[in-house]
């Protein structure tokens, strides 16, 4: 099977990788190009545009940052649009807004290509491992056509129906990660300002019915504050940002979520948009008292 696969970021880079290690025929693209580089080393070709990928590939994915990042490289000059038609199809798996989402898929579908929607839960190492959680919606018989390549990119897949249906779960799930992250910090910080040990906190969490894999791996580096970025912080605020707006357009009031993206959002001002999303913990630690 030759796959295009478009945005080679922290998870592109491995779910592209993956794919190659899987026997799959890739041609990749980046914005910035050099980082193509390394798939090359490992058997990838280069597409020097979105359209020459297209042009190349029956079936393309993308990996991008956000709504304006997808909507570019499907709309702007030499993009998707130019060469999708009829027996090409466009899978975009970045998280983004249903919105968006639907406006991609009709501009495929407007020129006889087939869309579907795959955004994944699961972050850096799920995807070097091969072992995301997609989250389909769309085309049909597109989504089964690519379960070879879901299966080597992910544990399970979900096909939730027309397409909006996956970017809305998607953001539900990192909306409750984003609550779930902000409580956390707080937690480690009320046991040290306490005069407790955070580490015996971890403990605690991890034997009982809290016990999570996230917990217990960003747990540690959080009090060395270290923060190397698996899932960006400035994404993680992106995702906070179209759940609360998606909470806006269903009347659901969600105080939680709304708290958690202003300390998102202050620890961008802060200067912390490219460390990993457990970096909101400096903003909830705050300056220190004397
Ligand atoms: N990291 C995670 O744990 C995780 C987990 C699940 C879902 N996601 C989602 O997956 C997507 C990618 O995340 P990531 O962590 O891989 O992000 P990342 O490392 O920041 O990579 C972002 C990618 O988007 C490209 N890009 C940004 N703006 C662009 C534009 N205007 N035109 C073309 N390309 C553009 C970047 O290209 P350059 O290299 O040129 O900057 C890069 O390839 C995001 O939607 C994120 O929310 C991430």
């Amino acid at each position: 099977m030759e796959v295009g696969f478009l945005g080679l970021g922290i998870m592109g880079k491995a779910m592209a990788m993956n794919l190659l290690r899987n026997g799959f025929k890739v041609t990749v693209w980046n914005r910035t190009l050099s980082k193509c580089d390394e798939l090359v080393e490992h058997g990838a070709a280069v597409g020097e545009t979105p359209a020459a990928v297209v042009k190349k590939c029956k079936y393309t994915i993308a990996m991008l940052s956000d709504p304006s990042a997808a909507i570019s490289v499907v709309y702007d000059k030499d993009g998707v649009l130019e060469e999708i038609c009829n027996g090409k199809s466009y899978i975009d798996m970045s998280t983004v807004d249903a919105d968006t989402s639907i406006k991609i898929s009709e501009g495929i579908i407007s020129k006889g290509g087939r869309f579907l929607e795959g955004p994944v839960s699961g972050s850096k190492k799920p995807a070097e491992d091969g072992q995301l959680i997609i989250l389909a919606a769309g085309e049909k018989g597109l989504y089964d056509e690519a379960i070879p390549i879901f299966d080597v990119l992910g544990k399970k897949s979900f096909f939730l129906g027309q397409v909006g249906n996956g970017a809305k779960m998607k953001l539900v799930v990192n909306m409750i990660m984003g609550s779930m992250m902000n409580a956390f910090s707080e937690g480690l910080e009320l046991t040290e300002s306490s005069g407790l040990d955070p580490r015996t906190l971890l403990d605690v969490l991890d034997l009982g019915a809290m016990a999570n894999p996230m917990f217990k791996m960003k747990g540690p580096s959080m009090l060395q504050s270290k923060y190397p970025p698996a899932f960006p912080l400035k994404h993680q605020q992106k995702d906070m940002r179209l759940a609360l707006a998606l909470g806006d357009e269903n009347a659901v009031s969600m105080p939680v979520a709304a708290a958690a993206n202003e300390a998102f959002k202050k620890a961008r001002s802060m200067g912390l948009g490219d460390q990993d999303f457990s970096a909101v913990h400096e903003a909830i630690k705050g300056p220190k008292h004397p």
